[in-house]
């Protein structure tokens, strides 16, 4: 099936692109357009045709479905398709609206003509994914747009709008009307006044003074792309289209296509952009399944979550009742969200007018009756399960039917809290990570008696407020906690084995995560951990005891909020300080313990933190509570800031290999740790012993 239209309007063809959503590239569009110039060649009443897209999208680039596919690699592929139109003997025009992103821009430029709306978003976002244009972008957008600009939008990834290109090469027309009129206007233009066709490659990319601006751009592309090789490759192919003929600038391009193709930050880059588009299909939740309305939103608790979670609703134009116990409690709440939004009017992300919007949306309350109309409730009260339960049965008793009643508890049994209602269907968890109102994850807690249509609602809402939402099944800690616990845990046993806290912290940071693991204890405040440490310590008598960590708590040292933890602090500054008490602190405990500290390579480090994760990460694959290795790589992408060239743990794990995996864990089991600690979890040894990745695996 064909998904380009050929038509006829007088002497001027029309090619429609009709692959919705955003017209991808697909084999059968590609044939389609390839098919149409044939029909225009061989028709002399034809004179001109034209080349358009829908109103969302002239071209999206390519389609994300055919990837890895051989029809991606099948003929007529892109260069093929862009070598068509710049060769044909009639004039074709591209009439552009929306987005034309990537292939689509590229497709664009192979055209003679373009004309567009002024709001079409023009883009090469192949950076993004670890490659870069590779049907003719880097070649011929210096040659319309100017060699800097074209670099900026090479490197950047970055959308613009049509009209910032008015006056360039790039658009012969800006069309205010409507778009087909205005190209087949200007396509009669061609025809009458017999203009020529103008092919981009027949231009020049030129600069003043080349060497020394792309000796400049070196530097700071390569300053900013760190870890990511495809920037510096988009310079060399920028540098080729002004310093050789197009046909071997051509050749530079499509050669750095290939190898960055390959590199493992690609990959990874690759995988997170799929992964993300994966987390929203449940296995046994079509995608079908009727949603309920959210129009009104209430949020119990105006702490540090409560206020964060209510600011994502009022963004999003969800009205907000925020209850509070007391008035001062709730005073606090509302400042503090009126205080996000002055931050962000001041700093310019935000006009005053929208910000005033969004808090007209708020409404603060001190009585759970206000809450009779919404349609979904999110607790944020303290973290005890007897003020769960009162909170839930003053719901139970209040909502409306149809309400869902959330919990944003980190580590609360859901199962329990859903059965203090008599509708233990209507209950979710909804875990939002600190700061609610900036973090990208969103663990979406299914209860065992957790409606479809709830859990679809949630998944739905979480794209209403721009989050990456997760569905987690009822467990300790859920996907992203239950990890960092063992990750955080070999940290700290790493330190009493003979590690320093700034090797430790710097090891993992060097690895490319945002924050070591010690630093980040800090933030997050060590009392949280000991608490939760007890309580396993009381239920589990023989587990290794994290004595570093309970003394420096024990010590009063929670971390930043109390001035020292691992580090120390300065009031006023988060800047972590050596601090040789702690050493004194880590001495002690190795006497006491009698360890013997020994040389710890950072090698030895990263990988008994980043193990620790992939193991816990396959348990929670085997018991269910994850649905696939790639969801558990979106938690840690999005929530830990795990280094996203490296994919997230499990993909990390699979590309090291996991047979490799398993052999580096073997070698730890006489580490000091929890016996049986380092077992490979029985999924991972599966995995390993069969030649499988994690999401391959037999059910
Ligand atoms: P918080 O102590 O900052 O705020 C709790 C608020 O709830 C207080 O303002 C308190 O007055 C209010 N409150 C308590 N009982 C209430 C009731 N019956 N009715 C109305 N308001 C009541 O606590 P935070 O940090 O905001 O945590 C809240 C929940 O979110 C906890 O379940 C916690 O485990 C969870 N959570 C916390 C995260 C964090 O990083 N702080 C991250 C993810 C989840």
């Amino acid at each position: 099936m064909s998904t380009a239209h050929y038509d006829v309007n007088g002497e001027i063809a029309v090619i429609r692109l009709d692959n919705p959503p955003v017209n991808g590239l697909g084999l059968a569009l590609r044939q389609g357009i390839v098919d149409g110039i044939k029909t225009a060649e061989g028709d002399d009443a034809i004179k001109a045709v034209v080349l358009i897209g829908s109103d969302r999208a002239f071209s999206g680039g390519a389609d994300i479905s055919e990837f890895g596919t051989d029809k991606m690699l099948a003929e007529p592929i892109l260069t093929t398709v862009i070598n068509y139109l710049d060769t044909a003997k009639k004039p074709v025009i591209a009439a552009i609206s929306g987005a034309c992103m990537g292939g689509g821009l590229e497709l664009a430029l192979g055209c003679h003509y373009r004309v567009a709306k002024p709001d079409a978003q023009i883009s090469l976002p192949e950076v993004k994914l670890g490659i870069l244009p590779g049907a003719g972008g880097t070649q011929r957008l210096p040659r319309v747009i100017g060699v800097e600009h074209a670099l900026n939008m090479i490197v950047s990834g970055a959308a613009l709008p049509a009209k910032q290109f008015q006056g360039s090469p790039l658009f012969d027309e800006i069309v205010d009307g409507d778009l087909l009129d205005g190209a087949l206007a200007y396509a009669k233009k061609v025809v009458s006044e017999n203009l020529p066709l103008k092919r981009v490659r027949d231009l020049k990319a030129k600069h003043e003074n080349p060497e020394g601006f792309f000796m400049f751009a070196r530097n700071t592309v390569g300053a900013v792309a760190k870890n990511y090789p495809a920037p510096l490759k988009c310079v060399d192919a920028v540098q080729a289209a002004v310093t050789k003929p197009f046909d071997e600038g051509m050749k530079v391009e499509r050669d750095a296509f290939s190898t960055l193709l390959q590199t493992p930050e690609s990959k990874a880059l690759r995988h997170a952009f799929f992964a993300e588009r994966l987390t929203s299909k449940i296995a046994d939740v079509p995608s079908d399944t009727p949603t309920r309305e959210i129009r009104q939103v209430g949020v119990i608790g105006g702490g540090t979550m409560g206020t964060g979670i209510s600011i994502n609703f009022l963004n999003a134009g969800i009205p907000v009742t925020l209850v509070e116990m007391k008035q001062e409690g709730l005073d606090r709440g509302v400042a503090a969200i009126q205080k996000v939004y002055e931050g962000r009017v001041k700093k310019g992300k935000m006009s005053e007018d929208k910000a005033k919007a969004c808090m007209d949306l708020l409404t603060p309350s001190l009585s759970y009756d206000d809450l009779k109309d919404a349609d979904l409730v999110i607790e944020a009260v303290f973290e005890e399960m007897g003020v769960k339960q009162s909170v839930f049965e003053s719901l139970d008793a209040t909502c409306k039917p149809g309400a869902i009643l959330a919990s944003n508890t980190s580590t609360l049994d859901v199962n329990k809290i859903a059965s203090f209602t008599k509708r233990p269907e209507d209950v979710i968890g909804l875990h939002f990570f600190s700061p609610a109102n900036i973090m990208k994850l969103l663990e979406v807690v299914r209860g065992d008696k957790t409606a479809k249509d709830v859990l679809a609602t949630a998944m739905k809402l979480a794209k209403t407020i721009k989050k990456t939402a997760v569905v987690s099944g009822v467990c300790d800690g859920f996907i992203g906690n239950r990890m960092i616990n063992q990750y955080q845990r070999e940290a700290i046993l790493m330190l009493e084995e003979g590690a320093t806290v700034q090797q430790i912290d710097k090891a993992i940071e060097k690895f490319g995560f945002a924050m070591g693991p010690l630093r980040m204890a800090d933030l997050a405040g060590g009392d949280i951990g000991w608490a939760i440490r007890k309580r396993l310590y009381a239920e589990n008598p023989d587990m290794t005891k994290m004595v570093v960590a309970d003394r420096l708590c024990e010590m009063g040292r929670y971390g930043q909020k109390t001035g020292a933890g691992f580090y120390r602090y300065e009031p006023g500054n988060r800047n972590a300080l050596h601090d040789p008490e702690v050493d004194r602190v880590v001495d002690e405990v190795r006497a006491e313990l009698g360890i013997t500290p020994r040389k710890i390579s950072n090698q030895e480090i990263v990988e008994r933190c980043v193990y620790a994760l992939v193991n816990e990460g396959a348990r929670l694959l085997d018991e269910g509570i994850a649905q696939r290795a790639s969801d558990i790589d979106m938690v840690y992408l999005t929530g830990y800031g795990f280094p996203i060239f490296r994919g997230g743990p499990m993909h990390y794990a699979e590309e090291v290999g996991l047979p490799n995996v398993v052999r580096a864990m073997e070698a730890f089991t006489d580490t000091h740790t929890q016996p049986g600690f380092w077992e490979p979890a029985p999924l991972l040894a599966r995995c390993a012993g069969e030649g499988k990745r994690f999401d391959e695996r037999s059910k």
